[in-house]
């Protein structure tokens, strides 16, 4: 049986298909409505978007722009400064070169003075002598005490004359890097010291495998002074300890040589290096003040530095390096060993 048109069953349904249809059509145009909404908001957004992106484009086109830029001036600065180390390096080559040729000049003129010096000196010596001898009994005490005065200030002149050629022949010496055994050297110095002065006892300890680059003459003058002093500024020790031994710094070592001897006030220690400059008196520790204005020299030609530290009644600890030495082959298990 079907459902006839009119009846309230039929209405009814006929009533929610409108109902429905009538919903239908509300929620099709809220759909149109936010699709179009949301087609808005999406051109909006692009729009943003594309601005922003242009934006970008703009900002990376001047930072490229002034990178290039830097560039340019960085090429630019880096070829001055190029140019300018060049001619400082030239100025500094003919500077030195100079300086050589003057310093060459110093040192013959020093050296043949020096020579010349002796004869005439001698001379004085001599008739001091004769004086003494054959009109001695001519002159009073006094008279024979300025003599011996005399004799005594020729000595010492003729002493310093002597270390003044010895500094120059440092200087004048041809110089030839080897691998030197600087504790060997050293040991032989050492043993020098004690048979020069066999009532002294010192103890001196020396760093085994010690090994330099360096002339091997020359080295041996360095030890020869650095230890000759240490030596000689113990000599009132009771117990006097000198040192030989290395420490490593940055890149390259230093070689030390310490005691425990006078020691000297550091506000001088810029002196020491200079000729004939001496912090003590020569009635207490004898010499001339050249040794360590010798030692300067050589370790200035070995393209080294040295310095110094003291303190007074305590001791002094003298260091040096020598230029292209970088210490790859010591012992350094044999470090601070004493002999
Ligand atoms: N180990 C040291 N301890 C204390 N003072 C020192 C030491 N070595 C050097 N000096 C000081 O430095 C001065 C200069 O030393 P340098 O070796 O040039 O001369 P010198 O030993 O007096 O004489 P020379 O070496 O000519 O015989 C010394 O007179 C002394 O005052
Ligand atoms: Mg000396």
């Amino acid at each position: 049986m079907t459902a006839e048109a009119g009846t309230p069953a039929v209405q009814e349904l006929q009533s929610r298909i409108d109902e429905l249809q009538t919903e239908l059509t509300t929620t099709n145009h809220e759909i149109l409505s936010l699709t179009l909404e949301l087609d808005q908001r999406v051109e909006e957004r692009t729009a943003q978007l594309q601005a922003a992106q242009d934006e970008l484009q703009r900002t990376n086109s001047d930072l490229l722009q002034l990178t290039l830029e830097l560039e340019d001036r960085v090429a630019e600065r880096t070829d001055e400064v190029r140019m300018l180390n060049a001619e400082l390096e030239r100025r500094v080559e003919e500077r030195t070169a100079e300086l050589a040729e003057v310093n060459k000049e110093l040192e013959t003129f020093a050296y043949s003075v020096s020579h010349d010096l002796r004869a005439p000196l001698r001379g004085i010596d001599g008739w001091s002598l004769a004086l003494l001898e054959d009109y001695g009994d001519a002159l009073d005490d006094t008279g024979r005490g300025f003599i011996r005065t005399v004799r005594a200030e020729t000595e010492r002149m003729a002493q310093l004359i002597d270390a003044l050629l010895q500094l120059s022949r440092v200087t004048r010496r041809e110089m030839r890097r080897e691998v030197v055994d600087l504790t060997g050297l050293a040991r032989e110095v050492a043993e020098e010291l004690r048979q020069a002065d066999a009532d002294r006892r010192a103890e001196i300890v020396i760093v085994p495998g010690i090994v330099a680059h360096g002339d091997r003459t020359l080295l041996r003058a360095v030890l020869q002074n650095l230890l000759g002093n240490a030596w000689k500024f113990t000599n009132k020790r009771e117990h006097a300890r000198i040192e030989l031994g290395i420490v490593l710094g940055p890149g390259q070592r230093a070689y030390f040589v310490r005691d425990n001897g006078a020691g000297f006030n550091m506000a001088f220690s810029s002196k020491l290096f200079a000729p004939f400059q001496r912090l003590h008196n020569t009635g207490e520790f004898p010499g001339t003040g050249v040794g360590l204005a010798t030692v300067q020299r050589i370790i200035g030609r070995h393209g080294g530095r040295v310095w110094a530290e003291g303190v007074p009644d305590e001791g002094a600890t003298f260091y040096f390096t020598l230029g292209g030495d970088h210490g790859d082959q010591d012992d350094p298990a044999g470090r601070g060993q004493p002999e």
